[in-house]
């Protein structure tokens, strides 16, 4: 029999990649999202990729009897992989208790429902933010926590912290948490990928957003920085790499191969690459000439940071393997059938 996991937040840009990387993979999934940053007909589109419907419940995870009706209806849920928050840095910085109510009573419910109902592995959605700027790059698990940059950033803190104090009370809760650096692009068949809500913060989907003529200049934040360029560097990884890095660990965690029982894991490239790198990366992956300008620095926004991804790839045997040229054609393809579906 497959076994059964529930994907919160599955509908949503991570999660509809990592439903399919699931499905592919043999696994039954159960999708809980309320669509409050999402589609519901994403979950056509993932069975259009993968032959198989997952389950979905229109359901929020902040309300603890709907979701303890979700465990109950679907017995023998063998892992959770929990996607579902909030996730705009800015946003938080103005609305900072909708953050930690979303991010922080969302997993709280989440943890007291599988002890409740028997579930012992859970796989969640960390970031690279919880390092702030790092004192050595590339950075490994092991660097210190900084202070958070913002109410979101502080939701993953304590998210984590979290995870690690109910699997320290003695809970029989294994976990996984996972590092993302940044993921762009979308899935290759242009079914599914990143759904913006506004003006994009976010570098790629304004970016392409630009291209295409929704926006007329992407502004480049900051060329002053002591980077070679002078433009900040992160570690851009393709959505679909990311995806298959749940699978793997959720086979770990299921397959008691954990060597504690709470792990982390950086999931980035390990390669750093600067914002004008990108712009030229795309340029050059898809011929399109991009309008964009210098600007000032954006308030709040770390110099450099890429991942050394070294115990990701051993310990989980996963690696990125897909070009920044493939990641920017597959985000510029998407862009293209939003427009196509009258979408964006
Ligand atoms: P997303 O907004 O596309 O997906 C989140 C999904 O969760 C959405 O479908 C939304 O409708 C749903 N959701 C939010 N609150 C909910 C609630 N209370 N109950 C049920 N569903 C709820 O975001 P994403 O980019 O796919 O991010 C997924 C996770 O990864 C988040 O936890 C995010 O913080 C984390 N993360 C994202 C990035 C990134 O750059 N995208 C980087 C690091 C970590
Ligand atoms: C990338 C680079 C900008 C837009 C954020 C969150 C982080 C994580 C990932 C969830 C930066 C520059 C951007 C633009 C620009 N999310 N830029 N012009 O800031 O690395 O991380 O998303 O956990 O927590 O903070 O990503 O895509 O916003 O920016 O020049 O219009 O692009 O300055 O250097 P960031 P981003």
């Amino acid at each position: 029999m497959k076994e059964r996991i529930l994907v919160t937040g599955g509908t949503g840009y991570i999660g509809s990649h990592t439903v399919v990387e699931l499905q592919n993979s043999g696994y039954e999934v159960i999708i809980v999202d309320n669509l409050s940053n999402s589609r519901a007909d994403v979950v056509d589109r993932i069975e259009q990729i993968t032959g198989v419907r997952p389950a979905f419940e229109h359901v929020d995870c902040l309300n603890y009897a709907d979701l303890d009706g979700v465990f109950s209806k679907y017995p023998g849920i063998k892992g959770v992989i929990h996607f579902a928050a909030s996730k705009a840095v800015g946003e938080s910085v103005q609305k900072p208790l909708l953050y930690y109510r979303n991010n922080l009573v969302s997993l709280i419910n989440i943890l007291e429902l599988m002890s409740k109902h028997n579930v012992q592995a859970i796989i969640f959605s960390s970031s690279c933010t919880v390092y702030g700027q790092p004192d050595k790059l590339p950075v490994t698990e092991s660097a210190s926590i900084k202070k958070a940059e913002s109410p979101y950033g502080n939701t993953k803190q304590i998210n984590e912290e979290i995870i690690c104090d109910t699997v320290k009370s003695g809970a029989d809760i294994r976990a996984i948490l996972l590092r993302y650096f940044n993921p762009i692009g979308a899935h290759p068949s242009a079914l599914i990928g990143e759904l913006p809500s506004g003006v994009p913060q976010n570098l790629v989907p304004y970016l392409t957003q630009t291209a295409i003529g929704i926006r007329e200049k992407l502004s480049v934040f900051g060329d002053d920085y002591h980077t070679p360029d002078g433009s900040c560097i992160r570690d851009y990884i393709y959505v679909v790499d990311l995806a298959k890095a749940h699978v793997v660990a959720m086979y770990r965690i299921l397959q008691n191969k954990q060597k504690e029982k709470v792990e982390v894991f950086n999931i980035g490239t390990g390669k750093g690459l600067s914002v004008l790198e990108l712009i030229h990366a795309f340029e050059t992956a898809t011929g399109v000439k991009l309008n964009y300008q210098i600007a000032g620095r954006r308030a709040g926004d770390i110099e450099q940071v890429w991942a050394d991804p070294a115990y990701a790839n051993k310990e989980l045997g996963w690696k990125a393997e897909t070009s920044i040229e493939d990641t920017l054609r597959s985000a510029w393809n998407w862009q293209l059938k939003l427009r196509e579906e009258g979408i964006q």
